[in-house]
């Protein structure tokens, strides 16, 4: 197995702590980590900063005709420029952003439209995505399936921590619930419970259960 063609996907509720994970499993195996919902975050970004309403799909399927979106690396992070634009941590995770996003997400043409960005990245190198529907949807046919889950009030305490204002609870119930693409279990997926875990534990597990589909046990 060429290290360019391996693909790992990583999927979860809201701030069950999958994207510092997959951070940490692209890091170790020397491939690039792309977040996935940073891209729904940049495009939702968009659309508020264009006053349309999340709610008026009509316009934002027309913005999405008109937005120009470019997935690159850099040292390891995927980026990702929405009309030539780089947004900023602070901009992807504003509180009007984290509330509007999961109805964007659920517009087919918009998931249609990234999926085909999502894609583009894994063919020029091998990668660890983190998302809602990336071993379901996006790469179905990788051995290397994640799904990374938490308990409400361990996800609640998170992102508390973080200081961040994100009502979760409604995102996870946007997410399962949508008929394009929701958040679910990829039948073939090993989950992995962190809420009693630390981030190396969960590191250590993912990474070794890679060598045992891969046929070289770590
Ligand atoms: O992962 P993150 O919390 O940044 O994702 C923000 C939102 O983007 C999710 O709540 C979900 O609505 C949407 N999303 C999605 N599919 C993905 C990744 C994110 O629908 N693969």
């Amino acid at each position: 197995m060429s290290v360019s063609a391996l693909i790992v996907a990583i999927d979860g509720p809201a701030a069950s702590g999958k994207s510092t994970v997959a951070k940490r499993i692209a890091k170790e195996l020397g491939i690039v980590f792309v977040s996935s919902g940073g891209m729904y975050r940049a495009f939702t970004w968009l659309t508020l900063e264009k006053g349309i309403s999340p709610a008026d799909t009509d316009a934002v399927i027309a913005l999405l005709g008109e937005t120009e979106f470019k997935g690159g690396e850099e040292e390891g992070l995927g980026t990702f420029a929405v009309n030539g634009r780089f947004l900023t941590r602070e901009e992807l995770s504003a509180a009007d952003v984290n509330s509007n996003v999961s109805v964007i997400a659920t517009i087919p043409e918009v998931r249609a439209r990234l999926v085909a960005e999502q894609r583009a990245y894994a063919e020029k190198t091998g990668l660890v995505m983190e998302g809602r529907d990336i071993g379901s949807v996006v790469f179905p046919d990788t051995p290397y399936k994640f799904y990374i889950d938490a308990s409400p009030e361990v996800r609640e305490q998170r992102r508390r921590a973080e200081g961040i204002t994100d009502s979760i609870a409604a995102r996870d119930k946007t997410d399962s619930s949508r008929k394009a693409s929701p958040l679910v279990v990829p039948e073939d997926a090993i989950v992995v419970d962190s809420s009693e875990l630390s981030v190396e534990e969960v590191v250590e597990r993912v990474i070794a259960e890679i060598g045992v589909r891969s046929g070289r046990p770590s």
